[in-house]
């Protein structure tokens, strides 16, 4: 690993030189690639005389012109990774470079590759240099043209970025496009499609009247399966002008599916590449999990085209300036189109799932990294193992918490101005900051410390109720973690949202406290709130409301004000309480969650000393009040009557355990179920589906109900169940209770398994969205011994190891299961080896997705310790390692 290297933020220089306009020109053909481009350089400071340094990997070069004139040899070095001109003209010039590459031998999905025959680009972060020689970073931002040749009969359609200026034939049954770009943008949101496809197309009018043709291009067969896409990418564009007054900026906004892609989808000007699992569904095929992820994915890739494009990152490192700001807008988008609390839950859930964990392990890192050797390998979050999230969730909770505490309006005055500051240009996390509190005026204190200090917080909260002299005290006390690099941590600025129940179960209305000598007024338009933010900045610092005439309960962090672990003093009768009372929804689902998460601990050290599991009885009434509550959601319902998953209870233990929490959770799931087995079935029984399907909330909640109910009962090894689950499979209308009496089934092996399983794959071989279902489903059974299993399906037709959705379905499916993975024979840890191993030869970016279940193996005993440390090793000592592998082997060793 010679040529590896580290690169760090600190280190940031502006270009010698900049780009203004890109002429490119591809000739597309069966065995190679012709690239010509011209570029039009001039340095940034007159009389420059640095050296030039091009990008460049994996790429051939036929010519190189400077002006016009061909360069001599000794004018330029050409290595493995950069072309350098060591002595350009000075001022204004043009570079010329023709380059071959070869799209068809390309299994990176990096730059311009082949996926099912047609030609489609990835360019972010790096990709582009893999294309031609570029300054390939996000502050050379030019304009460019493109224009593309290839068969006619063979690649119908040529697409690129911008307006279509002209198009025609060439003799030999070739075709040509020139795309014109009129934005400016750098080279990563740079894209090209040659291909056999169809387009559902659509217009959308916007605010000031400009007509956008929308284009939705997929092979011929799947045009069908556009609508609901369709269908998201108005509803965008509509909540983007509504919200934030932002327009679409050009006539045409293309979306092109394509089924090899390594992450969900991508912003490029104009022509969004999806990954064909987060556009394409119907009813029969997509469950509302997909439907509600096309919703997200769509709208926050038509969001960039403000939030990243128009205004992009200066460097790398300020990704989270895009990515964080985008996945907030995708998240309120959501929000507003369904359920708030529902949607502010599975994204908390989302945090608590990616983020700690990461937060915990040796890749840990602030929101704006310090340094990074690859950077695929910070696009963090669900992107890593699925392609249904974006990733980015703890730099979204960022943007949320300047929401928090400047209230909408003051967030939508940031945000203008943001724009309005920044238009057309490359900037940082800090001018995202400044626009945000110079449109308020507002006090951030050290805010920005959650750009820089890594690790997740965690906030202690001491109460006390003073009935003398009827106030209510919040002593809180706060410490970050030491993470990889930062071993000493200063207190955050943590916004937390604070609420007081009184005992009829309402919310005290406040109007004061006292904190830091000085009594605060916490009005609102002179009225009292109900819940009031407090800024708690100090390793320790109390508050204090006044006036609380009876003991209340504290509802505190309401909405998941911060993305911090708070460790509370409350009881489990105020726990209780809450779950019953609480106004604010996110938080009665909390409680619940709390309640959940002490009661597994507690289970899980019986478990270990070898005791009698026992279900504490009030817990079974909690949820049985829950779940037969008619006046809640439906979702809300479905979500609160869930148990954390073993993952989140793994990460609060001292060891890790998997085999006790798993041996907890499915206790106390069989527990629930034996008990309330009435309700559930009554609830399977009320919640059918009767209609045709339809994409809303009312009728995604009935369903989300109807089907945990029958997840929990399947849990139950009992013919009864079987037959119910396998007459609701019989007669599932839609893929959503269809997926989910399979999934029901699926958790006791035995012949109905295998039947319904094979009969599954029978009805849907030919649809491969399908059917990664059906891998991912039977790669994550927590059967003992299910390795054999996933080993043969690495053989069965469905699968192909060059597809990183079948890659994440059965090889990243078989990591869902914790006893599996971390079996104590180590055949988990060795089968994750020989895949990391198979695939880092044909994609760095799905193999480091993969090798990433090894980087906490500090977590565990020492048996598994050194199991997995050896696969470890095992890895590092492979020649020709990536360096997105080696990155994280590198660092999980250390
Ligand atoms: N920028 C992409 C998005 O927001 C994510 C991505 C990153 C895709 C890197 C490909 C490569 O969806
Ligand atoms: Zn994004």
């Amino acid at each position: 690993m010679d040529s590896l290297k580290e690169i760090f933020l600190k280190d940031y220089k502006q270009p010698d030189y900049f780009f203004d306009t890109v002429d490119l020109k591809f000739t597309l053909s069966e065995e190679k690639t012709i690239v010509f481009s011209k570029i039009v350089v001039y340095p940034r400071l007159e009389g420059c005389s640095a050296p030039l340094v091009l990008d460049g990997i994996d790429l051939k070069l036929i010519s190189l012109k400077v002006n016009g004139d061909e360069l001599k040899v000794d004018d330029f070095h050409h290595d493995a990774r950069h072309l350098t001109l060591s002595a350009p003209p000075s001022g204004k010039f043009t570079l010329e470079t023709v380059t071959e590459i070869s799209p068809q031998t390309n299994t990176s999905l990096e730059g311009l590759y082949k996926s099912s025959g047609n030609f489609c680009t990835q360019c972010e972060a790096q990709g582009f240099r893999k294309i031609t020689f570029f300054q390939d970073r996000p502050d050379i931002m030019a304009k460019y043209t493109c224009r593309i040749e290839a068969d006619k009969s063979l690649y119908p359609v040529l697409l690129s970025n911008g307006n279509l200026i002209e198009q025609g034939e060439i003799e030999g049954g070739k075709h040509f496009a020139v795309w014109e770009d009129p934005f400016v943008k750098p080279c990563y949101l740079f894209a090209l499609v040659a291909g056999k496809l169809e387009s559902r197309d659509d217009t959308f009018i916007t605010r000031s009247g400009r007509k956008v043709l929308l284009r939705i291009w997929t092979p011929v067969e799947d045009l069908p399966k556009t609508a609901h896409a369709m269908y998201s990418l108005k509803a965008a564009m509509k909540w983007d002008e509504d919200v934030f007054g932002l327009e679409y900026d050009l006539d045409l906004f293309n979306i092109v599916a394509v089924s090899d892609f390594n992450m969900g989808a991508m912003e490029n000007k104009s022509l969004n590449i999806f990954n064909s699992e987060v556009v394409l569904a119907s009813p029969e095929t997509a469950t509302d999990a997909d439907y509600a992820t096309i919703l997200g994915v769509i709208g926050h890739e038509y969001f960039h085209n403000w939030t990243g494009n128009r205004v992009t990152c200066r460097d790398w490192f300020q990704l989270s300036l895009k990515e964080g700001l985008t996945v907030f807008r995708d998240q309120e988008f959501s929000s507003d189109m369904g359920s708030r609390t529902v949607k502010r839950i599975a994204d908390v859930t989302g945090v608590r799932t990616y983020q700690f964990p990461e937060d915990m392990g040796p890749m840990a890192h602030p929101v704006r990294p310090h340094s990074y050797i690859k950077m695929d390998n910070f696009y963090t979050g669900k992107c890593r193992i699925s392609p249904s999230c974006i990733g980015h969730d703890i730099g979204a909770e960022v943007v949320r918490m300047y929401k928090t505490l400047l209230g909408a309006p003051g967030f939508r005055k940031g945000m203008d101005l943001y724009f309005k500051r920044h238009d057309g240009q490359a900037v940082t996390c800090e001018d995202f900051y400044s626009a945000m509190r110079d449109a308020n005026d507002a006090d951030f204190f050290n805010f920005l410390l959650w750009y820089s200090q890594a690790g997740t917080p965690c906030l202690k909260v001491v109460t006390a109720y003073d009935a003398q002299a009827k106030s209510y005290s919040l002593k809180f006390s706060q410490v970050v973690p030491p993470t990889p690099g930062q071993p000493v941590k200063e207190p955050m600025f943590i916004p937390v949202a604070v609420g007081l129940v009184g005992p009829n179960g309402k919310d005290i209305p406040l109007s004061s406290v006292y904190h830091d000598g000085k009594l605060e007024t916490i009005t609102k338009d002179g009225q009292p709130v109900n819940t009031t933010v407090l800024r708690v900045t100090k390793k320790e610092e109390e508050f204090v409301f006044s006036d609380i005439r009876e003991c209340p309960v504290p509802s505190i962090l309401r909405g998941y004000s911060a993305p911090i672990r708070l460790d509370s003093d409350l009881t489990d009768a105020d726990l209780y309480f809450l779950l019953a009372n609480d106004s604010d929804e996110f938080n009665r689902w909390e409680a619940g969650q709390v309640l959940a998460r002490k009661l597994m601990l507690s289970l899980v050290s019986d478990f270990q000393k070898n005791e009698k599991l026992v279900l504490n009885p009030q817990f079974l009434l909690g949820v049985k009040s829950i779940l037969c509550d008619s006046s809640l959601d439906k979702e809300f319902v479905a979500k609160a009557i869930t148990l954390p998953g073993e993952g989140e209870i793994m990460d609060i233990m001292e060891i890790a355990d998997p085999d006790a929490v798993h041996a907890v959770r499915t206790f106390i799931r069989k527990q629930l179920a034996t008990e309330l087995r009435d309700e559930f079935l009554n609830t399977v029984k009320n919640n059918r589906s009767s209609e045709q399907y339809e994409f809303n909330h009312t009728n995604m909640a009935r369903r989300a109900l109807k089907n945990i109910a029958l997840a929990y009962l399947g849990s139950l090894e009992d013919e009864e169940i079987t037959e119910l689950a396998l007459h609701e499979y019989k007669t599932a209308t839609n893929m959503t209770d269809q997926f989910a009496s399979l999934a029901a089934l699926d958790q006791n092996p035995g012949k109905t398994r295998d039947e319904v399983l094979a009969d599954f794959y029978d009805k849907w071989q030919h649809d491969f969205l399908v059917v990664n279902k059906w891998l991912s489903l039977q790669a994550s059974s927590n059967i003992p011994g299910n390795i054999e299993n996933v080993r043969k399906l690495l053989n069965h037709p469905a699968f192909d190891i060059r597809n990183p959705n079948k890659v994440y379905s059965l090889i990243g499916g078989f990591c869902g299961s914790r006893v599996n993975l971390h079996a104590k024979d180590g055949s988990g840890y060795k089968f994750m080896g020989e895949m990391v191993l198979q695939l880092d030869k044909l994609n760095p970016q799905v193999a480091s997705s993969m090798v990433t279940v090894f980087s906490r193996w500090k977590r565990y005993d020492e048996t598994r310790q050194n199991l997995a440390k050896a696969q470890l090793e095992m890895i590092m000592a492979e020649n020709g390692l990536s360096e997105n592998v080696f990155e994280i082997v590198s660092k999980s060793l250390a």
